[in-house]
């Protein structure tokens, strides 16, 4: 069996992920920052129906310990990382009115969460079987297609697209890809 980790999988495209890993017959490891069972009625639906599919863990990624408790909670091998969870903050401010701090914010949830993510997973990852890693970027944090505003989601995206290419480098020869 295929075993998944997703963040920030109590709605949108993580809460997506999750039903196509489950109609995939993979088990899924869903990563969830607020252990409020409101925010996650779709979810807890999900593993009513799939309990030995479906494991609901805690999972802020802009905590450290909770990334390294969240680890020591998935068994003792792990094929997939996706890292989807992000925020898209500070949206259509201009950089003169730009509060750093939503920089800074951006970085935390959508940079380093994902590097917290790799750091306490990788082990894991390690003794699974034809292993990814899988960083939802976005057009925002393309050079190339560089848009006016969205400073602090644009920045944070640009910066993790970088680790993915660090990782890529990193761990291609152990067989693991790491995309974008
Ligand atoms: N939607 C788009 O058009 C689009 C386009 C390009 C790229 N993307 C990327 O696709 C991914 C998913 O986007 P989306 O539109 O589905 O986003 P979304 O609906 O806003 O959902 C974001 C998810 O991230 C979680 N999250 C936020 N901060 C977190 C933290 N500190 N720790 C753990 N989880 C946290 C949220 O949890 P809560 O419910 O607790 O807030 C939520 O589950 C993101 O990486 C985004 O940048 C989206």
């Amino acid at each position: 069996m295929v075993d998944v980790l997703i963040t920030g999988a109590n709605r949108g495209l993580g809460l997506g992920f999750v039903e196509v890993g489950l109609e995939k017959g993979y088990r899924v490891f869903a990563g969830v920052r607020d252990p409020n069972e409101q925010k996650r009625t779709q979810l807890t639906k999900l593993k009513e129906k799939n309990s030995n599919q479906l494991e609901i863990l805690h999972l802020d990624v802009t905590d450290e310990e909770s990334v390294r408790e969240a680890a020591r909670n998935v068994g003792e091998s792990l094929d997939v990382i996706i890292n989807n969870a992000a925020i898209l903050n500070g949206r259509g401010t201009s950089i003169e009115d730009l509060d750093i701090e939503a920089i800074k914010l951006a970085f935390d949830v959508n940079t380093l969460g994902p590097a917290r993510v790799i750091k306490h997973f990788l082990p894991l990852l390690k003794k699974g079987e034809n292993q990814s890693i899988i960083n939802i970027s976005s057009e925002g944090g393309s050079l190339t297609n560089a848009y006016s505003g969205d400073y602090p989601y644009g920045l944070s995206k640009a910066a993790l697209n970088m680790l993915s290419e660090k990782l890529h480098v990193a761990l291609k020869n152990e067989g693991i890809q790491v995309l974008s």
